[in-house]
């Protein structure tokens, strides 16, 4: 089944548009149906509307208050009906009866190993914290910012002479490949999210790992 996506994005969209070329390359069995943004100037609406697709800003400071802004945006979310919604560098934060209701349904790709390192900055926290390995994770959106049952996670090594900048690019040069090889196991079925967290092939699961091969094994 083609899965119809949903993209919320805030900046670069560097996410956003690995998914597109590797839709347009035959590698990834989805269609993305629209892409979301918080803000008018967001790279991710330029690469969206060259790709030929809708792309829309709902800007919060349109809204009287934060569910109101949630109203909006999830309205023609719904109206738009995907399969999946994926926040793919989505910076705001949503009301959680709007997550509730669609538990299952929303991923959030998060540059760290979740549990360590939940909200900004972290690659220069994983610096500071000394940690020998960091990466990027991708989770189940619920009410907990970046607490969401983990479905798949990529590791890379800090290295010597690292400053957040060099790690940054070494960890999105994983968070690619980390999302798309998380959509296709979507897209089969093959991941699911259950009361006691995800379910991978019909049965509980840990977090899946990216392989050097850019796939699960
Ligand atoms: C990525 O590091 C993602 O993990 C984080 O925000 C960044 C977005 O990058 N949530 P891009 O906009 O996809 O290039």
């Amino acid at each position: 089944m083609t899965l119809r996506l949903a993209v919320l994005a805030s900046g670069r969209g560097s996410n956003l548009q690995a998914i597109l070329d590797a839709i347009a390359a035959g590698t990834l069995d989805a269609e993305v149906i629209g892409v979301w943004s918080d803000r008018k100037d967001a790279q991710a609406l330029v690469r969206a509307r060259d790709a030929g697709m809708q792309a829309h800003a709902i800007r919060p400071r349109d809204f009287v208050d934060r569910a109101a802004h949630d109203a909006a945006l999830f309205g023609a979310l719904d109206a738009a009906g995907p399969d999946l919604i994926v926040c793919a560098g989505y910076m705001r934060l949503i009301g959680a009866d709007v997550l509730a209701a669609r538990a299952g349904r929303m991923i959030n790709i998060h540059p760290s190993l979740l549990p360590d390192f939940k909200g900004l900055h972290t690659h220069q926290r994983a610096l500071d914290a000394g940690v020998p390995e960091h990466g990027a994770s991708v989770h189940y959106v619920t009410a907990e910012l970046d607490g969401g049952p983990v479905i798949a996670q990529a590791r890379v090594p800090v290295l010597p002479g690292d400053d957040a900048a060099t790690l940054s690019a070494r960890v999105l040069g994983r968070e690619h490949p980390l999302l798309l090889e998380t959509l296709r196991w979507i897209a089969a079925g093959r991941v699911a999210l259950h009361e006691a967290g995800i379910h991978v092939d019909g049965r509980a699961s840990g977090p899946l790992q990216l392989a050097a091969t850019d796939r699960f094994p």
